[in-house]
């Protein structure tokens, strides 16, 4: 047995690990979350249950664009359109599971427009099957014809939606953030004055993947159309780690947050709990992936645990976030200077050339093609450690206390 705990309570529900499947195709059945949590996910977000007026079924094909970096998935935009399965097999699937997995958190992820019985109708259904939690989702950016009420879907509806659901249920309900809203903080401190009992962020970023030069067409192309998608996988966890930070350093918001942005592996996810996440939910790399990938995110955070001295996973939710403070605060103290190693150093000058176009002209190089720094000129950026393909084969140091040299980590 495990040394350290990767229990975690959140709204009010004992998880065995910290993981629940975001909503995406990977459970938008009952069959699919039995799989997953057969596998070992602590929970799963139904994919959102509830139609949209004048939007048809079956939904666009195809639906998927994506760029990779290598072999690995770098960025996907989708145009999917919530749950084809018809609501009361949903419905009936939901209280299955439930039954069958009585351990497993299930959310309901519930959608109703700007129509106060459709939100009311959807999260009683819900709660009537049995599901542990709703995710309330008005953060689709391509959701709707365009819709009058995504659009303009300003702080005050967040509020109002959120107490038209807390008045209809007495189980807990997670706001889902929009990452296209101008402040994340602002919606939050809504959907709790609206009474959240937890936020999760976030959904996709609206986005254009790219144009496919032949055609002209914005991708992904249905019969030579496109449309705005949402921007999901590793490109977007910049973005929601930020916002994870917002929300969890401000103090009138003070709710338990579940990140979802770009989580393909334990590291991301562990990002997401020092900067104040409780729960990590998957979508993209489960999809791009497979469930499976639930054996990397629960070994390795249970190796991180061993390692840093955490005995439960709890311990280090918001760690990270005393370290953050607005630039002008930040150390003039020690500036820093690059320093080239030479055994490891292979003679490419990419650095070389950074330093001289996008940096401050401090690098020259002998006839060997080794590169040595002009510490007067050094701005001590950075810029060619970060272009540099070898690591360590330029560093960043800086003069201790006793003048012994020391390499800082970025
Ligand atoms: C194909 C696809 C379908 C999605 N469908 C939904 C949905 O029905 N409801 C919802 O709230 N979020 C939906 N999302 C957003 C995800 O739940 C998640 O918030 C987002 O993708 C970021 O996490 P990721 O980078 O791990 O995918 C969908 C994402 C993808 C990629
Ligand atoms: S980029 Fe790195 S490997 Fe290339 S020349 Fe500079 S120090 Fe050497
Ligand atoms: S740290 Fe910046 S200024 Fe100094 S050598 Fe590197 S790129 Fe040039």
């Amino acid at each position: 047995m495990s040394s350290v705990d990767l229990g975690i309570r959140f709204c009010g529900y004992q998880l065995e690990n910290p993981f629940l499947l975001a909503a995406t195709p990977c459970t938008h059945s009952g069959d699919m979350i039995k799989r997953a949590f057969d596998a070992g996910w602590a929970g799963a977000v139904w994919k959102t249950l509830g139609g949209i007026e004048g939007v048809s079924k079956p939904g666009v094909s195809p639906c998927y664009a994506s760029s990779s970096l290598g072999a690995h998935l770098e960025s996907f935009e989708n145009i999917d359109m919530g749950n084809e399965v018809p609501l009361d097999v949903s419905f009936r699937e939901l209280s299955q599971v439930k039954k069958e997995y009585p351990h497993k958190m299930v959310v309901a992820s519930i959608r109703g427009e700007m129509n106060r019985s459709k939100w009311e109708d959807l999260a009683r259904r819900a709660e009537d099957a049995g599901v542990d939690a709703l995710e309330l989702m008005f953060s689709c950016p391509h959701d709707a014809p365009q819709a009058e009420w995504q659009e303009s879907l300003g702080e005050s509806n967040t509020r109002l939606i959120t107490s038209w659901v807390r008045a209809a249920v007495s189980i807990p309900v997670i706001v889902k953030m929009n990452p296209n809203s101008q402040d994340v903080r602002a919606q939050g401190r809504q959907a709790k004055i609206g009474g959240a009992d937890a936020l999760s962020c976030a959904n996709t970023v609206r986005c254009i993947l790219g144009v496919n030069l032949e055609t002209l067409v914005p991708v992904p192309s249905v019969a030579g159309r496109s449309c705005y998608g949402g921007y999901s996988g590793p490109a977007v966890k910049p973005i929601v780690l930020r916002m994870i930070a917002d929300l969890g350093r401000d103090s009138e918001i003070g709710l338990p947050l579940s990140a979802a942005g770009g989580v393909a592996s334990w590291r991301e996810a562990v990002e997401y709990m020092l900067l104040g996440a409780t729960t990590v939910q998957v979508g993209t790399a489960a999809m791009y992936y497979g469930f499976r990938i639930i054996d990397d995110l629960t070994s390795g955070l249970e190796g991180f645990l061993l390692d840093r001295g955490f005995a439960r996973a709890s311990e280090m939710i918001g760690v990270s976030l005393p370290y953050l403070c607005l630039q002008p605060a930040l150390s003039r103290e020690f500036p820093l200077k690059a320093r080239v190693e030479r055994s490891l150093c292979i003679g490419c000058l990419r650095c070389y050339v950074a330093c001289r176009d996008g940096g401050y002209q401090a690098i020259q190089h002998d006839s060997e093609r080794i590169p040595w720094i002009d510490q007067g000129r050094c701005r001590g950026c950075s810029l060619c450690v970060v272009v540099c393909p070898v690591g360590g084969a330029i560093r960043m140091t800086a003069a201790g206390k006793d003048g012994e040299e020391t390499t800082v980590q970025g």
